[in-house]
């Protein structure tokens, strides 16, 4: 198989060297060190996870066709870690995914591991830490992938400006971590700060503080000054902006400029123009903005905090239109991020996206249908996330290991359910809310369709139902629908078979239910999960595997296995 595709990539090579174009796939080397620096993303010190010394982590830039080669090694003191690449497919390389206890074992102290996969489709991604709640911990960056050369984006931009949203806590994870398995539950509560790039000012109004001129800001170090883009008049500018925060659903608006959608995790859609939009943990999109305002002014961008109450002040950059000072006041004050529950705003956002022509379309009908239905939960007075009644516990052996070698009792071999009762209603707390934990695993036949209906529900207190992002590993799925309440068989028919969205994240509003389709062709173990961090260690998340026996065992690197069942290499 490796084979096979080292000629076809020769071939095209011919192909493109035949048509005047260079070949250009090429292999990226990179050596990483992950470990705890000091930090000020908020102009508070605190510790951060960081890469090579920095926070956030290099931004990788590739191209269509090449391949990542990266040499991670684990510098924490007490801890293993892993790097999960983040809308990247990973076909062909399941055990490169970096998802701890899925595709591979985490990273001890001291060791290393080498991520080598191709990157095959154009967009913007990120990558974050997948063990415990290291994305928490500051441990993500940006990968962005252009199109191959001689190729061209089916949308005009002078220049680009890269935005990596994220939030920020001043307790340390393993206090957060500590505070969510306690009996009762410690909440971790609202972020501190929002940070762009990595950066943010706790306790400060920037706008104010730039407005009065007064001492509200102390800018203590670089790494808290604002990001400032700046732009020259009437050019069209593409802004990459990706959300890898811990809890913080956000809205994103620019004061006096509107956006133009044209990309979503890595998937080109139709072209819609907005004043303001709503990024949830997971997703990625890219906006075109012209500078076509009033030149002798600076603007605003704005980024506030949607679906929760918020209690985080919005996180602020400046559109600086040069030859413009940085520092110069713009005219207008920074837009206001709509009504935290204005969920109507919110869905129409949203439903707003569809595929751009030219998109695969989904097959017509699916093999499979499985409902999951995400409620909030008891277990022996902790409280816990489910999916049909089950919180997800990892086991000690990787799922890939285990099912690639027939590992017996490394995982609950029982299948988890594939739907739920009929007679549960998703408006109302749970009748009985006790569940139960299980490492179980939805496995599909290869190839096959799925479909899958995400529904919501009313979480532990009354009339309370949060928002969810969805985040699948390895593929990207079909957004067919979205729907109020509880998704009835008839609701299937109404599904948008002609132009639905590519994507590997998707919001389930509050009570409402989401629906989606994938094809199980990637031989792998994947996990399906919320994004919210707290959420998924609170057992919010499922996993999903196809075509294992497809995945030739002696291509899967020992060390990505070599632990729990599978230690000391006792393998086969
Ligand atoms: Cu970005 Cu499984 O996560
Ligand atoms: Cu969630």
């Amino acid at each position: 198989m490796h084979m096979a595709k080292t000629s076809l990539l020769f071939i095209a090579c011919i192909v493109s060297l035949l048509s005047h174009t260079a070949c250009q796939a090429k292999v990226l080397s990179f050596n990483w060190e992950v470990g705890y620096v000091y930090g000020s993303p908020d102009c508070e010190e605190k510790l951060v996870m960081a890469i090579n010394g920095q926070f956030p982590g290099p931004t990788i830039r590739a191209k269509v066709g090449d391949t990542i080669d990266l040499e991670l090694k684990n510098t924490l003191e007490t801890e293993g870690v892993v790097i999960h690449w983040h809308g990247i497919i990973q076909r062909g390389t399941p055990w490169a995914d970096g998802t701890a206890a899925i595709s591979q074992c985490a990273i001890n102290p001291e060791e290393t591991f080498n991520y080598r996969f191709e990157v095959d489709k154009a967009g913007t991604y990120f990558y974050h830490g997948h063990y415990g709640m290291q994305r928490a911990a500051g441990l993500y960056g940006s990968l962005i992938v252009d199109v191959a050369d001689g190729e061209e984006e089916p949308f005009h931009y002078d220049d680009e400006f890269n935005l990596l949203l994220s939030d920020w806590y001043h307790k340390s994870i393993y206090e957060q971590t500590v505070g969510l398995n306690s009996r009762p539950m410690k909440w971790i509560g609202e972020p501190q700060s929002l940070l762009i790039n990595g950066r943010g000012q706790y306790n400060c109004s920037l706008a104010a503080h730039l407005i009065q001129g007064s001492s509200t800001c102390k800018f203590t170090s670089k790494a808290c000054e604002p990001v400032v883009l700046r732009v020259l008049p009437n050019k069209t500018y593409r802004l990459r902006i990706a959300s890898t925060t811990s809890l913080a659903s956000l809205n994103l608006a620019i004061g006096n400029h509107k956006m133009t959608v044209v990309e979503a995790d890595g998937n080109y859609v139709k072209p819609f123009s907005v004043d303001d939009m709503d990024i949830y943990s997971g997703e990625s999109y890219s906006v075109l903005i012209t500078t076509d305002q009033n030149p002798s002014s600076n603007y605003w961008l704005s980024v506030g905090v949607r679906g929760r109450e918020p209690n985080t002040p919005p996180a602020l950059a400046i559109i600086n239109y040069r030859p413009n000072s940085p520092s110069k006041l713009p005219d207008s004050s920074p837009p206001v991020t709509p009504v935290w529950n204005d969920y109507a705003h919110s869905k129409s956002f949203t439903y707003k996206i569809l595929a751009k022509e030219g998109t695969p379309r989904p097959p017509p009908h699916a093999n499979k249908t499985i409902a999951l239905l995400n409620t909030q939960n008891k277990l022996d007075g902790y409280t816990k996330w489910a999916i049909n009644n089950v919180s997800l516990a990892l086991p000690t052996t990787p799922y890939l290991g285990s099912m690639a070698y027939h590992v017996n009792g490394a995982y609950d071999p029982q299948p988890p359910p594939e739907n739920f009762p009929l007679d549960y209603d998703v408006m109302k707390p749970a009748k009985n809310p006790n569940t139960r934990q299980s490492t179980n695993a939805y496995v599909f036949q290869f190839k096959s369709t799925v479909d899958v209906i995400l529904q919501n529900a009313n979480a532990l207190k009354e009339n309370v139902s949060e928002i969810h992002p969805w985040h699948l590993h390895g593929h990207d799925f079909w957004v067919l629908g979205y729907g109020e309440g509880r998704f009835q068989e008839k609701d299937a028919s109404k599904f948008n078979l002609k132009n639905p969205p590519l994507r590997n994240t998707v919001v389930i509003f509050p009570h409402g239910w989401t629906a989606l389709r994938f094809v199980a062709d990637n031989p792998g173990v994947w996990a399906f999960h919320c994004h919210i961090e707290p959420h998924l260690h609170m057992g919010m998340g499922v996993i999903f595997a196809e075509g294992v026996d497809n995945v030739n065992v002696s291509q899967i690197p020992k060390k990505a296995i070599a632990c729990g069942m599978l230690i000391n290499n006792h393998l086969p």
